[in-house]
């Protein structure tokens, strides 16, 4: 299912070649050397509740101040509902992947029946936490794809009904495998088709707050700001500036090298997305992560004047598109200077674990 580690996926450049699970004392060092990070996300290459030490690695970063976040597949969650309620955890994502078993089987491969049993242990974990009144957050995240986006509604009323405090839509992550490709399977925002169904859907005024797919550009955005802030280790301390792809992470250095956050493989990627000379690399190309197309800030755009005074709207709306404008041009007019912006340094605000 993750296509960049997947067994049915064949091997290529970016394919992620494994690690051993990450320890406790490696977890210890990592915090250690990244003080200024303001959260750690546990997610996988597999599934992080499997990791023996999670939750005294979650512990640990709460003492150091940090936000903790779990990405799980919710398949052996009903083992640790007590342990996650009572514990310093944030927030927990459960990849849900689709609302009834048979699209869950298509979107993942997996068998249906095991789809049953992840909802169940959602609504336990979800009841579990209201019954003690613990903040944790508990959302759910499903693959979206040009098959099944016009069951957004309905997917939005199921997490909704099942007390989820958010629903996230991801468009598809694509792969050359066949069956996977962009063309069979993304949704683009020149689809208009796609584009005008989730323009209309109005999902501001839902109790559930609801992230919709973010659809692809052909014209190559240069969105991408993992790089700039986030980055992610694996169990043998190789890391990768790539958050949402489990792309590669070999030769790009470990978590101790001298001032790793600002070595080549980081300037690299930064340069790549404030430079448009410099060719994009194949995964970021067909990207959901790195497209405009946010349909949320479409409508946002589009639906502002109508709403309060035009005149106080209006400057807002300059506002708003003097400083992205003049935040690029200073980006663009800094990397034609300086050749490349990405030297200046930058401070890892978010620590990926894979696991
Ligand atoms: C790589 S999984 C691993 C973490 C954990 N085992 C889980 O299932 O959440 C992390 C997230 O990536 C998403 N994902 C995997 N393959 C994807 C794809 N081809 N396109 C979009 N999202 C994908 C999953 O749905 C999941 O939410
Ligand atoms: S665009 Fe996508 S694949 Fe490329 S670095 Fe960003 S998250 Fe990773």
């Amino acid at each position: 299912m993750c296509l960049t580690h997947s067994p049915s996926i064949p091997d290529n450049l970016y394919k992620y070649k494994g690690a051993k699970e990450m320890d406790f004392e490696m977890f210890k060092d990592i915090i250690k050397r990244f003080k200024a990070a303001l959260g750690c996300c546990f997610i996988g290459n597999g599934e992080p509740l499997l990791c023996k030490d999670l939750f005294k690695m979650i512990e640990y970063a709460h003492k150091h101040k940090m936000y903790t976040q779990i990405f799980t597949n919710g398949l052996i969650l009903d083992k640790f509902i007590d342990k996650i309620i009572h514990s310093p955890l944030n927030s927990i994502n459960i990849s849900v992947n689709s609302i009834e078993p048979e699209d869950f089987k298509r979107i993942t491969g997996l068998d249906s029946s095991i789809f049953e049993k992840i909802i169940t242990n959602a609504k336990a974990l979800i009841n579990a936490r209201n019954r003690i009144g613990s903040k944790l957050g508990i959302s759910a995240t499903i693959i979206t794809d040009r098959y099944n986006y016009k069951m957004i509604p309905q997917m939005t009323d199921f997490a909704q009904d099942m007390g989820l405090d958010y629903i996230g839509f991801c468009n598809i992550l694509p792969s050359s495998a066949p069956g996977y490709s962009a063309k069979e399977r993304c949704l683009f925002a020149d689809d208009e088709e796609a584009y005008n169904f989730l323009k209309s859907l109005q999902v501001e005024n839902r109790k559930i707050k609801v992230e919709l797919p973010v659809l692809l550009d052909r014209n190559n955005s240069r969105v991408c700001r993992d790089s700039f802030i986030s980055m992610s280790i694996d169990g043998n301390g190789d890391v990768n500036g790539c958050e949402r792809q489990l792309l590669n992470s070999q030769g790009n250095g470990k978590y101790y090298d001298k001032d790793i956050f600002n070595n080549a493989h980081f300037c690299k990627l930064r340069s790549m997305f404030l430079n448009s000379k410099i060719p994009l690399l194949e995964p970021c190309r067909l990207c959901y992560n790195n497209s405009v197309f946010k349909i949320e800030e479409v409508n946002k755009l589009s639906l502002t004047p109508y709403k309060s005074p035009l005149l106080l709207i209006i400057f807002i709306w300059i506002l708003y598109i003097g400083w992205t404008y003049y935040s690029r041009l200073f980006e663009i007019i800094a990397s034609e200077i300086l050749g490349d912006i990405s030297r200046f340094k930058q401070v890892c605000r978010w620590i990926i674990f894979r696991f």
